[in-house]
């Protein structure tokens, strides 16, 4: 079928649904909302059979429901109606939740339902939830839903429902004095990532987000009792939370910093609790299970900066001198990694001279992974990754991927960034030099079939999260088996042999010099599109690697243009 995703912007439920349905032979495009008119337009240009409007803020205007079937996720159960679904069960404590594709008429989510899924909630973040549970949900309800309009012989039903109001910041507020941790921690997960809980804090107006429940921690109910790593801990009436940031919306960097950093001043004087202790605002996690050592790192939405990455490097290093064989690199359970911390470089007072140490504390690690002589390494991705978190992964002697999340092997969005971590050593030495090339230039998300069939992963394993960590373990404890001596030998023998013929370092330093041309150069694409992305400036149109009807040479060949037959 032909399948418009008309979408507020490319998130990740669209990125999923996108590389899926391309998978299972559809013609896809994509089209962001931005006007009527270019709404219509997109529909003239790709006469799609149905619109799936995966993410929008806003209802399909009547002109194109009423002349195509279009086809609405609403992240809710049948029923449920509203634009704060997940806010809302999250705030309620509902057990399960799910997810309704509902056909497109006047009332918003009120149409007629051509499918539906439920899941169990767990007690994450909002989008934790809509990236896993929602995501996994609608990918089912939108592939059965479509299978039922091919069928030519559904009828969809009609539902009772109840329209709910949006989430006010009024329902999320803290009442510091009476909420318990449990209360506290729903508020702010129900609002994270976005708005994130207004609050004040230390006599300041701020937006709170990333909570973590701080062990054992207590103190006067509402006040600031210690910090740890990024986060700052205040108590509840019967304990602690960990906030790791803060968004000031009236400050000169009106985006989420580290909650010590939004607070430096008000913050400077609360006892320390060490990022490595049990009670504190563990980021990095080493777990040893016989011969496998794995090393967890939950750096929130996957943003790796200079700090933490050589802390990260400090606890690999530690990983290795272990009496283990293999060692595991888990990242966290929704992001692996998306590589340099791009809000912390916009704050920073020199974004260049920050970058720049940003990239060379990833290649650091990638280069010491690569290095590593004395271990197996495998990437375990149980959440997505993006730019140079994919190529990262790659550093690792294995990558094994969880069925269902999303790469996005490219920087080239992020201002035409060239790249490092070691990306032209890694990529054609995996996927062969002509994937390589496709890899990098393609700026398209990539299903976890693909990466596995162009060598950018190894292995694609199946089931829920629980069910991946299962596997993980068993396919780990395998590989530290019997035959790691020789495949240790065999590998050492491999670095030698690439080494001799082209250094690691000199990889490195060429990747490096376009990188600093990136960062310090005239053209200052990074900077400008860094600080969009950072400040989430709408798009002001879909980029045709997107939205395919829109690609001019597309529309020529189906024409028979002589040129595009040629080239
Ligand atoms: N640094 C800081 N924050 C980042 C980040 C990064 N490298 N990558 C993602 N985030 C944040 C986003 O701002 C967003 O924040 P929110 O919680 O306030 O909404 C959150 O993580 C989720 O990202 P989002 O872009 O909404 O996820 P997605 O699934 O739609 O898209 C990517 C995934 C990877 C395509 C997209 O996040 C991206 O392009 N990230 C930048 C990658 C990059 O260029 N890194 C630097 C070069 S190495």
């Amino acid at each position: 079928m032909r399948i418009l995703l008309l979408v507020h912007g490319f998130n990740s439920l669209s990125q999923r649904l996108f590389v899926e349905l391309s998978e299972a032979g559809h013609d896809v495009s994509i089209e962001f909302d931005i006007n009527d008119e270019v709404l219509a337009e997109a529909v003239d240009l790709f006469r799609p059979d149905v619109i799936v409007a995966p993410f929008l803020k806003r209802a399909i205007p009547e002109t194109i429901w009423r002349n195509h079937l279009c086809l609405i996720v609403h992240p809710g159960p049948v029923g449920d109606r509203g634009p704060s679904s997940v806010d809302w069960a999250i705030l309620d404590g509902v057990d399960s939740w799910g997810v309704t594709v509902l056909q497109a008429e006047a009332e918003m989510d009120a149409g007629p339902v051509w499918a539906s899924a439920t899941f169990p909630m767990r007690p994450a973040t909002k989008s934790s939830i809509y990236r896993n549970e929602v995501t996994d949900a609608a990918s089912l309800a939108v592939a059965e839903a479509l299978e039922r309009i091919q069928s030519g012989v559904y009828v969809p039903a009609r539902e009772s429902g109840v329209a709910r109001a949006a989430v006010k910041q009024a329902d999320r507020a803290i009442d510091w004095s009476r909420d318990d941790t449990q209360s506290v921690l729903r508020k702010i997960r129900g609002a994270d990532g976005v708005p994130g809980v207004k609050d004040w804090m230390a006599g300041r107006q701020v937006y709170v987000h990333d909570v973590r429940m701080a062990e054992g921690m207590t103190g006067e109910p509402g006040s600031l009792i210690a910090k740890s790593g990024p986060a700052i801990c205040r108590a509840s009436v019967d304990g602690a939370v960990w906030i790791g940031h803060l968004r000031d919306p009236e400050s000169a960097t009106p985006f989420k910093l580290p909650a010590v950093r939004v607070l430096a001043d008000e913050s400077a004087d609360l006892p320390d609790v060490p990022v490595d202790q049990d009670n504190g605002y563990q980021e990095i996690r080493y777990v040893q299970d016989g011969a496998v050592g794995y090393l967890h790192f939950d750096f929130y939405n996957g943003a790796m900066g200079t700090e933490r990455c050589q802390r990260l490097l400090a606890a690999y290093r530690e990983a290795l001198v272990r009496p283990t064989k293999v060692i595991v690199l888990m990242g966290g359970p929704d992001f692996w990694s998306n590589g340099m911390d791009l809000n912390a470089l916009e704050a920073a007072s020199s974004a260049a001279d920050a970058s720049w140490e940003n990239i060379n504390a990833i290649d650091d690690l990638a280069e010491a992974i690569v290095r590593t002589d004395s271990h197996m390494t495998v990437a375990a991705l149980q959440g997505n990754a993006g730019a140079g978190g994919v190529f990262l992964a790659r550093a690792a002697d294995r990558v094994w991927l969880r069925n269902g999340i999303v790469l996005n092997p490219h920087y080239k969005d992020m201002g035409n960034l060239y790249g490092s971590e070691l990306w032209t050593y890694l990529l054609p030495k995996h996927a062969g030099s002509e994937n390589a090339k496709r890899i990098t230039e393609a700026r398209l998300p990539m299903s976890v079939h693909e990466a596995a069939r162009l060598g950018l992963a190894d292995a694609v394993l199946d089931g829920d999260r629980s069910a991946f960590l299962q596997e993980v373990a068993a396919q780990a404890r395998s590989l530290a088996g019997d035959g790691i001596s020789s495949l240790l030998a065999e590998k050492k023998t491999v670095r030698a042999e690439d080494e001799a013929e082209k250094p690691l370092s000199a990889y490195r330093a060429e990747e490096l010099a376009r990188m600093r041309r990136n960062f310090f150069g005239f053209d200052p694409s990074y900077h400008v599109a860094r600080y969009n992305f950072v400040c989430k400036i709408p798009k002001s149109r879909t980029p045709v690697t997107l939205a395919h009807h829109r690609d001019r040479r597309q529309g020529l060949a189906a024409k028979g243009d002589p040129m595009r037959e040629a080239s």
